[in-house]
C-alpha cells in the first residue's frame, strides 16, 4: 500500500541540496557552468541517454544541475536495492511523471502518494489483472496480433519493408483500448498514426522538454509548444469523453476495466471513482497500456533481426510448445520460456520506462551513506542499473537472454531487475504487457524471418519514453520449410 499517514506529499520541484545535507559528496559531471549548469554536451532530447553517460563515468551516484535545478541519479545495483525498502521510501512523483499532471491528474500513474483516489483507482483496478481477467484478455490479444499478422504480409508480398515502432504501436494502442474499453482506433486501417497517437506523443514529448526549460523562461521559449500541447490534452480529453459516452450509451460492457471503472464500488468503502477521476483513468490506460509495451516489442525485434542464433532458437521453442495450433491458447504463451528471456534481456539493455523517482519517507541514510532529509528525493535510472558490470558482469552491454534463464536469475541478488518500477507504485500491468509481448512475439517468430537493414544502427528516441528511431525489417520467408499453422 502506499503511504498515506506520513507526509511525502511536498508538491513542486524539490532541488536536492534541500534535501541532501551532504551532497558534496556526490560527484557531477566536469565543467560546471554558473547559472546553466551541466549542460556541457548534454541535449534537450537525450536526457537519458545523456545521463547513462554521465553515469558511466562518475559512478554509482551522480547529480546534474540544470538552471540552478539539481537532481540526484542512482545507476549502482546496491543505492538501488536500498532504494527498493518501501518503509524508508516511496514513489516521487517529479520531473516528467509531475508534467503528465495537467492532462492524467490523479490518476494510477501520476497520483501524489496521499491522494485517496490512488488507492480506491488501484483496490478497483487491480482485479481487472487477475489471471483470470488476463486469460479473458487473451482471445482479443489475439484478434488484434492477426491484424498485424495480416498488415505484415501484405507489406511482405509487396516487397515492403515494415516500420516496427509504427506497427507495434498500432498493435499495442488497439490491444489495450480493445481490452480495457471495448473500443476500436481502426489503426491498421489508417496509413499514417491514429492523432490519439499523434497527441499522446506530443504530450509526452512536451513534458520531457518541460524538464530541461527553466520555469522563468517557459512561458516564452515554450509559448507555441504549450499552445499545441493545450491543443493535444484537448484531444486526448475529447477522445476518452467519446469513448466513456459509447459506454455509457450502449448499456454496459463485457466487464473491462472501463465497466470496473465507472460501475464497481470499492469493496470495503463502497465508493466509487468520480466522472473526473475516470476520465484521468482512461487516458492513464490508453497511455500507460501501450507506448512503453510498443517500445519493449520494438527492441526485441531489432536484437532478434540482428542476432539470428537468438532468433533460431525462439523460433523452436515457438514450433515445439505451440505445434501447428493456429490460435495458442493462453497457457501456451506462459510455457515460452526462451522467448520471454528475450523481451527480458530487451527491457534490461533499454527499459523502455526508463527512470522512476523515489523519495525518503523520513530522514534516513541512503545506502549507509548518503543522509537524506524527509522528502528528499532520486532518480533510479533503470538503464544504468540493469547494466551495473558489479551484477551484470564485464559484459553487461551485450545481448544475451540466458542472463534470463532461471538459474541465473536465482543467483543475482534482488532488486536487480526493475524495468516496470518497484514496490507499491509498481507497474500494474506487467502481466498484461509480458502476455500481449510474449503472445506476438511468438506469432511473428514462426511465420516471418526477421532480415535487418545491414546499415542500420540502434538509435534510441526519447519521449519520456525510449524506442528504437527508423527501424524498418525486411519480412522473409522462414528458413525452415515447415512452418507450422498460420493465425489468421
Ligand atoms: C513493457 C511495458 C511496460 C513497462 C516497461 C512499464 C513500466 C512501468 C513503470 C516503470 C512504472 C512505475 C513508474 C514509477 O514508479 O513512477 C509503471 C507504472 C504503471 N503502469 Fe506500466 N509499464 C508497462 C506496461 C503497462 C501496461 C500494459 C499497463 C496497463 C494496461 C500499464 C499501466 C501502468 C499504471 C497504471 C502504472 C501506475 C501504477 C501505480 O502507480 O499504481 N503499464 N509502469
Amino acid at each position: 500500500m502506499a503511504d498515506t499517514t506520513e507526509a511525502t506529499a511536498v508538491k513542486g520541484f524539490r532541488s536536492a541540496e534541500l534535501g541532501w545535507p551532504e551532497l558534496h559528496r556526490i560527484p557531477h559531471p566536469p565543467g560546471r557552468l554558473p547559472l546553466v549548469g551541466d549542460v556541457r554536451g548534454a541535449s534537450p532530447r537525450t536526457p537519458v541517454q545523456d545521463s547513462m553517460r554521465m553515469g558511466r563515468q562518475l559512478g554509482p551516484i551522480f547529480r546534474r544541475k540544470a538552471f540552478g535545478k539539481e537532481i540526484v541519479f542512482v545507476g549502482g545495483a546496491e543505492l538501488a536495492a536500498d532504494l527498493a525498502d518501501e518503509s524508508r521510501f516511496a514513489k516521487h512523483v517529479g520531473l516528467g511523471v509531475a508534467n503528465l499532471r495537467p492532462v492524467a491528474g490523479d490518476g494510477l500513474f501520476t497520483a501524489y502518494n496521499h491522494e485517496s483516489n490512488w488507492q480506491l483507482a488501484h483496490d478497483v483496478l487491480a482485479p481487472g489483472f487477475s489471471r483470470e481477467a488476463m486469460a479473458g484478455y487473451h482471445p482479443m490479444m489475439l484478434d488484434v496480433s492477426e491484424r498485424l499478422l495480416a498488415h505484415w504480409d501484405r507489406e511482405r508480398a509487396a516487397g515492403r519493408t515494415v516500420d516496427v515502432p509504427a506497427d507495434m504501436t498500432k498493435l499495442t494502442l488497439e490491444t489495450i483500448a480493445r481490452t480495457g474499453f471495448g473500443h476500436d482506433f481502426g489503426s491498421f486501417e489508417r496509413a499514417r498514426p491514429h492523432p490519439f497517437v499523434s497527441a499522446m506523443v506530443g504530450t509526452l514529448t512536451f513534458a520531457q522538454q518541460r524538464n530541461t526549460v527553466p520555469d522563468p523562461l517557459a512561458p516564452l521559449l515554450l509559448r507555441r509548444a504549450t499552445r499545441r500541447n493545450d491543443a493535444d490534452m484537448a484531444y486526448l480529453n475529447e477522445t476518452v469523453d467519446g469513448v466513456v459516452r459509447a459506454r455509457q450509451a450502449s448499456g454496459g460492457g463485457d466487464g473491462d476495466l472501463l465497466d470496473r471503472m465507472l460501475e464497481t464500488a470499492h469493496p470495503e468503502t463502497g465508493e466509487r471513482l468520480s466522472p473526473e477521476n475516470v476520465r484521468r483513468q482512461v487516458i492513464t490506460f490508453l497511455v500507460a497500456g501501450h507506448e512503453t509495451t510498443s517500445g519493449a516489442l520494438s527492441f526485441a525485434l531489432h536484437y532478434l533481426s540482428a542476432h539470428p542464433e537468438t532468433a533460431a532458437r525462439a523460433r523452436a521453442e515457438v514450433d515445439r510448445v505451440w505445434g501447428d495450433t493456429p490460435r495458442p491458447g493462453y497457457e501456451q504463451v506462459a510455457r515460452l520460456r526462451y522467448v520471454r528471456r528475450v523481451l527480458d534481456e530487451a527491457l534490461r539493455l533499454w527499459p523502455t520506462a526508463p527512470a522512476f523517482g523515489r523519495e525518503a519517507r523520513r530522514d534516513t541514510v541512503l545506502g549507509g551513506v548518503h543522509p537524506m532529509r524527509r522528502g528528499a528525493w532520486t532518480l533510479v535510472m533503470t538503464a544504468l542499473l540493469h547494466r551495473d558490470p558489479e551484477v551484470w558482469g564485464a559484459d553487461a552491454e551485450r545481448f544475451d537472454p540466458d542472463r534470463f534463464d532461471a538459474a541465473a536469475v536465482r543467483a543475482r541478488p534482488p532488486h536487480t531487475f526493475k524495468p516496470f518500477g518497484t514496490g507499491a507504485r509498481a507497474c500494474i500491468g506487467r502481466q498484461f504487457a509480458l502476455h500481449e509481448a510474449t503472445l506476438v512475439l511468438g506469432l511473428l517468430l514462426r511465420r516471418y524471418d526477421l532480415r535487418p537493414d545491414p546499415a542500420y544502427r540502434l538509435r534510441i528516441a526519447e519521449r519520456l519514453t525510449l524506442m528504437p528511431e527508423g527501424l524498418r525489417l525486411r519480412l522473409g520467408e522462414r528458413a525452415s520449410s515447415s512452418s507450422p499453422g498460420s493465425a489468421t
